[in-house]
């Protein structure tokens, strides 16, 4: 198997399933993740690089946010396996982890996710945070037609994956609603420490973003 071969097609085939992507899941939201689950991969424990970093290019080609066909996000994922010709057992151990990563997933139940899942999680989550963060989060709100932000309404925890995909909140309120949970659910120390410095960053932009909304 030319790992390297698989990769480079790989990249060129997410390039491709993502080029219309305006909501902050473009290619190169993979190509970052695929860049910090490499890095956490290096500090971390011994994990198969070349599943993370392969689950790490795909995870979001068939997500809900992304995905506007009637194809379901495991045939999207299969189907993409199938064409770039990914040998099978690492397929399935890709698929397992892109099926049962995302935040929304996890609400209803807690998920186990293998090592190799666990550093693709924690570099698709860091990836929400910080300067990137913030950045996505509004693109994300200006695709879905979201309020920057309301003071009348305030922020709901969502304990189902049903319930925060049907809910209609402002990108401020995204912060307190998923941004900020985040940092405790990071797998591993190398995520919790960058984690941790990105959330001060956002803290520091949402006390500037009320000063100047009540400067008017
Ligand atoms: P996950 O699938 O775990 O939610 P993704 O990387 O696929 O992770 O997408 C999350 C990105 O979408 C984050 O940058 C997040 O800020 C942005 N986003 C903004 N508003 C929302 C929202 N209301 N629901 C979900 N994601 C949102
Ligand atoms: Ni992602």
């Amino acid at each position: 198997m030319n790992k390297n071969y698989i990769l480079k097609k790989t990249a060129a085939y997410v390039k491709n399933k993502l080029r219309n992507e305006f909501s902050g899941h473009d290619w190169y939201h993979a190509q970052r993740v695929f860049k910090m689950a490499t890095f956490i991969a290096g500090q971390e424990k011994n994990a198969d690089l070349f599943t993370i970093q392969l689950a790490a290019l795909l995870h979001d080609i068939g997500d809900w946010k992304v995905n506007s066909s009637k194809k379901s996000e495991a045939e999207i994922l299969r189907l993409a396996l199938k064409e770039i010709r990914v040998p099978k057992e690492v397929g399935e151990k890709i698929l397992q982890i892109i099926l049962n990563m995302s935040f929304s997933k996890n609400l209803d139940k807690k998920h186990k996710l293998s090592i190799e899942g666990q550093i693709v999680q924690d570099a698709d989550r860091l990836d929400a945070l910080g300067a990137i963060g913030i950045a996505r989060a509004f693109a994300y709100g200006g695709k879905n037609s979201r309020q920057l932000y309301n003071p009348k309404i305030k922020p709901k925890l969502h304990n189902s994956t049903s319930s925060y995909r049907k809910a209609k909140s402002t990108t401020i309120n995204h912060f307190y609603e998923k941004l900020f949970l985040l940092k405790s659910q990071m797998n591993t120390k190398t995520a919790q420490v960058i984690a941790a410095k990105r959330e001060k960053f956002m803290k520091k932009f949402l006390k500037e973003f009320y000063a100047q909304w009540k400067e008017g």
